[in-house]
């Protein structure tokens, strides 16, 4: 499949996602090793946006990336990206992508995974896991699909706050840009559990609103710190080539 060209410059310290439309609403990218938090109701796109960063830094920008999955079996994840013509398994052979499978064992499942999650809710576990992982293949952006999970099992919040803020720290200092999934079921809230938006240094909302008989797509950067960025809603589409976002459309109106 033909790669699009990047047009945009971004700037020094900026980590593109490659994703049509989205690095031109912040200055080129992502700020380099800072969290976002990637948030939106099912369906809204946040798993497909997650593993475009992913694939786009390993295939134009020479990145690799870790996926950290405790939704979706790693089985149905390569699946799903091979519809969108990423294959996530060649990226793996060739050592630039790591997903750990943090969904079997909470399931009771087996898995023959190389990178296995055999204590899911435990936070250390998770991010020495990384931090073992990220020795190996020296990897620029990492994704943990989702961060609701590890609020649903840790159910104090002045705890978890603590730990999500261990975890964007470590894989800040572990020299990471990272995106932390977060689902949620309120769409004028971006954060499920109240305190994910304080944990990281920006979010990204996504959106799946009905219009009349129609849903319709839409993204907003709600907060970037060290970064102008847009203030629109931005329509997207999630193609068969992965998210295309639509900068300059017009919204349409009453949302
Ligand atoms: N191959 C594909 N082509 C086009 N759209 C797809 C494809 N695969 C999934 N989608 C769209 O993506 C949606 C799922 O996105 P996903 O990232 O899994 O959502 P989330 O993680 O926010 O729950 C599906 O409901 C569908 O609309
Ligand atoms: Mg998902």
């Amino acid at each position: 499949m033909a790669r699009k060209n990047k047009k945009d410059t971004p700037l020094k310290n900026r980590v593109p996602t490659g994703i049509e439309g989205f690095d031109e609403l912040c200055e080129g990218g992502l700020v380099r090793d800072r969290t976002y938090l990637l948030s939106g109701t099912s369906g809204a796109g946040k798993t497909v946006f997650s593993l475009q960063f992913l694939y786009n830094g390993i295939k134009d920008f020479n990145e690799c990336g870790i996926f950290v999955a405790t939704e979706e079996r790693p089985k149905q994840i390569r699946e799903n990206a091979f519809m969108f013509g990423w294959d996530l398994k060649a990226l793996e052979d060739e050592g630039k992508l790591a997903i750990i499978d943090a969904t079997s064992t909470k399931l009771n499942l087996k898995s023959r995974e190389k990178y296995v999650d055999v204590r899911p809710f435990d936070m250390k576990f998770m991010i020495d896991h990384i931090i073992s992982i990220q020795g190996e293949i020296s990897a620029k952006r990492a994704v943990v699909d989702s961060s609701t999970s590890i609020g649903l099992y840790i159910q104090d919040i002045s705890k978890l706050r603590i730990e999500l803020l261990k975890l964007s720290i470590t894989l800040e200092i572990l020299g990471m840009t990272s995106i932390l999934t977060c689902e949620v079921l309120d769409e004028s809230n971006p954060n499920r559990f109240g305190i994910e938006n304080f944990v990281t240094d920006g979010v990204i909302a996504m959106y799946f609103k009905r219009m009349e008989n129609e849903r319709v797509h839409s993204l907003e950067i709600y907060k970037m710190r060290g970064s102008a960025h847009s203030k629109r809603m931005n329509p997207y589409d999630i193609t068969p080539e992965g998210i295309v976002v639509h900068p300059h459309d017009e919204l349409y109106s009453g949302f």
